[in-house]
């Protein structure tokens, strides 16, 4: 039996999505035969409702010198960490000569807007080629994973932060209390931790299981959040929703006495607990919907296929890797995936080998059906293809629910 890395009680398995590659391994066709594999399952914890994947694939196979998100690619993520730059120059206490620290601060895209400022900032980045993009556009960065030690060795060298902020990393670092202590020591004592992670409820809700991936270790809750900082003498002070990431929680961290929680984290609260999420038989349900999510999608797929028609696959998402590989949908069901990254063309689908092929291709000669594996991205997408929809093409989704849109 597995016990919970937040409070030692025993994790019971209430999801199986079987052997899966690394989620972000898009690869060629020489590496195949090396391809690494793991037991990808979830589990939940009944002592402190934290959800968390039974196999651990170690942090360095996931994030180092080759690490292929740049998170400035997106002018969307660009805008949101503007907002969230804004909103956080708001809670900081003591606003003469602050420091803020960010971990997990990829190519910089949030601190940026600090280092525009004037703000002494730190970035902390184990993966070197994000870090030095950042390093190279005036951000100050250390290239390092975050734990207690880097902490330590940050208060020493640079003072308490007034701030310390992350967004999409909590859920990708097993270790979470070294990281948790180490926010506790670097903090002031009416400092604010200010992250972002994608949100539990949202996955349930929208059956969202492609969520699910080696590099989200942990899927945050109100609940689960409020048993592991309240270990560190943190409490939830503020949380509001995100729309990023296919639905994302911000959460306003401070140390225990020096607020009240408000109104939302009371109403959040209450809803997390209506929606069952500190209880088993709530993701064993979610298993029901997700397996016949899976029927339905690869049903869709073959009949089109049968009717003799093409389909594509819209956004190399490292989400996708979950599907592709939970439903066996290679090359014989989707000809290509079309995305705009450079360093994913020419390259293969982990697990399943799809070809990724530039976005060219897919405006060249219309399929007449592109399944949304970018669905968090949808909106956004669904306008600008407006061309293809017109001549006639459809989308097929397959988040909330497996369907055909256009
Ligand atoms: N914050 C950015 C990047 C998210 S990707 C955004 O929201 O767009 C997650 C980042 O966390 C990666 O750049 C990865 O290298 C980094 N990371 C992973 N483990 C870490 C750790 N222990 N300490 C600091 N950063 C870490
Ligand atoms: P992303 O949103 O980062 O998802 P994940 O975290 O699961 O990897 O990935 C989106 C991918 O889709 C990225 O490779 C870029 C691609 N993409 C396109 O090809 N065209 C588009 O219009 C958009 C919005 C994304």
């Amino acid at each position: 039996m597995k016990r919970c890395t937040g409070c030692g009680s025993n994790v019971e398995p209430v999801l199986s999505f079987g052997r899966m590659p690394i989620a972000n391994g898009f690869l060629a066709e020489k590496d195949f035969s090396s391809e690494f594999f793991f037991d990808l399952s979830v589990g939940f914890c009944s002592g402190c409702a934290l959800v968390q994947l039974i196999e651990l694939v170690e942090p360095e196979k996931l994030f180092h010198e080759n690490y292929a998100y740049f998170a400035s690619t997106s002018t969307r993520m660009v805008d949101h960490f503007r907002e969230f730059a804004a909103q956080a120059q708001e809670w900081l206490p003591d606003r003469e000569n602050p420091f803020v620290v960010e971990i997990g601060s990829n190519d910089g895209i949030l601190l940026r807007n600090f280092a525009v400022a004037g703000v002494r900032h730190l970035g902390v980045e184990p993966s070197a080629n994000v870090a030095q993009e950042a390093t190279r556009n005036g951000i100050n960065t250390m290239c390092s994973f975050f734990n207690r030690d880097t902490a330590a060795q940050i208060l020493e060298e640079r003072g308490p932060a007034n701030a310390v902020m992350g967004a999409n990393v909590f859920s990708h670092i097993p270790d979470i209390h070294s990281v948790f202590a180490g926010i506790e020591l670097l903090i002031r004592e009416d400092g604010v931790f200010i992250f972002e992670e994608p949100y539990l409820a949202e996955i349930i809700e929208k059956t969202a299981y492609d969520q699910f991936y080696d590099e989200h270790f942990y899927y945050y809750c109100l609940s689960s959040l409020d048993n592991l900082l309240a270990q560190h003498g943190m409490i939830i002070a503020d949380a509001e929703p995100q729309p990023v990431h296919g639905g994302s929680m911000r959460y306003f961290a401070v140390k225990q006495g020096t607020r009240e929680p408000s109104q939302r984290v009371m109403k959040l609260r209450a809803k997390e607990a209506s929606l069952g999420l500190n209880q088993k038989a709530t993701y064993e349900a979610l298993g029901g919907r997700i397996t016949q999510s899976k029927k339905d999608l690869v049903s869709l797929l073959e009949r089109i296929k049968a009717e003799g028609k093409r389909v594509v696959g819209y956004g190399a998402t490292s989400k996708s890797t979950t599907m592709t590989n939970f439903c066996s949908i290679g090359p014989e069901l989707i000809e290509f995936i079309s995305d705009t990254t450079p360093t994913k063309q020419g390259r293969f689908s982990p697990g399943t080998h799809i070809p990724v092929r530039p976005y060219e291709e897919f405006t060249a000669d219309y399929p007449h059906y592109a399944l949304l594996l970018a669905w968090n991205h949808g909106e956004e997408i669904l306008a600008k293809e407006e061309q293809f929809l017109k001549q006639g093409g459809k989308f097929i989704t397959f988040v909330p629910q497996v369907g055909i849109v256009g």
